[in-house]
């Protein structure tokens, strides 16, 4: 890592504000999933063991620049206070905040300068604290007044899940084991664009499955009766162009050949295993067959890099998720490096038990993409560098 981190810092006695990501996935109110608490947990220990208090803010959801009891912080302050065995309160946008070990602020995305990156904003920010540690590598793509702007106005280090996250994601560019397996899914090309482009300069191997598979199917045999799956007809020579880049290249580009289709990615809806090239007209695949399960987890197997990102098909959906835990299970029984790319395929793992089989599991899906991409992180950008000897 080329940015200095949180142990360059001087901590004692001083005032730390630090950005954390608890964009926690939230349902009827409770906490779904708490990896992304969890994994910050180092950082904050770290700063109070090292004499430091924390201040920490994060957004959660889209609210909008508007407070919203919908997307309050408070069950976050709840599950930080019981992880870390001291009260954590929640101060209010703008209120007075507690001379407490650790406490938390209230969602920064109640200000409509935040996604802004208004300066006026950063400096009320800036003005809470000494030093400023950005631990949110999950919005480290954002350049918003609490990820960005507040690192002109205080010295700005890098936490320690941030190092952990670009230590994982840089290793998988920095001359990587081979063979190094990528497998790509979910429902929409247009996210993984970039992705794929710079992926296929790295990879042996490029497994794809999801939503996003079934503009690939076309682009190799433009006969392929997909029926109502997902298309997206203006990524189509993009497709194209990408089959071809991978063929010049040597990569190997493994598209399903059988899936699960059915007329609605409903629970209980009529389905049945389909080639992937003849689809029923009225119907959609909503996850990969049987025969492609063992033609990607037998790449998967003899892989000795492999990076995930995106599930192979409806996997919230119990009939429609096998080819998600297949993927899931081949990479914990692999032996290899092994990277899960945050978001849905993080869910997918933490739901089959599978982390601790994971050699890493990156928090952050769109910050882990664009980083893969070779794009410069914003969030990563304004820190201070490492000092070159
Ligand atoms: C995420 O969950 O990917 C990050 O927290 C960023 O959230 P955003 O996409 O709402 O900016």
């Amino acid at each position: 890592m080329r940015k200095q981190t949180v142990r360059d810092a001087e901590l004692y006695g001083k005032k730390v504000l630090l950005r954390c990501d608890f964009n926690v996935p939230m349902e009827n109110g409770a906490i779904s999933d708490d990896t992304r608490i969890a994994a910050s947990l180092d950082t904050i220990r770290y700063i109070t063991d090292a004499g430091g208090r924390v201040i920490m803010c994060s957004h959660l959801g889209r609210p909008n620049g508007k407070a919203d009891a919908r997307y309050s912080l408070a069950p976050v302050a709840k599950r930080l206070s019981e992880l870390l065995g001291f009260d954590v309160p929640l101060t209010e946008p703008g209120g007075a905040v507690p001379d407490a070990q650790a406490v938390l602020l209230e969602n920064t995305r109640f200000y409509p300068g935040e996604e802004a990156n208004d300066p006026e904003l950063a400096r009320k920010f800036a003005t809470l604290a000494d030093v400023f540690v950005n631990d949110a590598f999950g919005a480290a793509h954002r350049a918003h007044a609490t990820t960005v702007g507040v690192a002109s106005e205080l010295p700005a280090y890098a936490g320690l899940l941030m190092e952990r996250e670009l230590d994982a994601l840089g290793s998988l560019l920095d001359n990587p084991a081979r063979p190094f397996t990528a497998i790509l899914g979910g429902a929409k090309i247009s996210d993984k664009l970039g992705v794929i482009d710079n992926l296929l300069d790295i990879v042996d191997n490029l497994l794809i499955g999801g939503g996003m598979a079934y503009t690939f199917i076309c682009a190799a045999n433009k006969n392929a009766q997909i029926g109502r799956s997902m298309f997206d007809a203006a990524r189509l020579s993009y497709a194209v162009a990408m089959a071809d880049k991978a063929a010049r290249r040597g990569v190997k580009l493994l598209l399903p050949t059988d899936v699960i289709a059915a007329a609605e990615p409903k629970q209980g809806a009529n389905s049945a295993e389909y080639p992937a090239d003849a689809i029923p007209p009225d119907f959609m695949g909503l996850d990969i067959g049987a025969e492609t399960r063992i033609r990607f987890a037998d790449v998967i197997r003899k892989s000795a890099t492999v990076f995930w990102n995106g599930p192979m098909g409806v996997f919230e959906i119990p009939e429609f998720s096998g080819g998600t835990t297949a993927v899931a299970e081949a990479m914990a029984e692999s032996g290899a490096f092994t990277v899960v790319g945050g978001g849905d395929s993080l869910a997918a793992v933490n739901r089959l038990g599978l982390a601790a089989k994971m050699s890493r599991n990156a928090t952050g899906g769109g910050a882990a993409l664009e980083y893969l991409e070779g794009k410069t992180l914003p969030g990563i950008a304004c820190l201070i560098d490492k000092e070159e000897h």
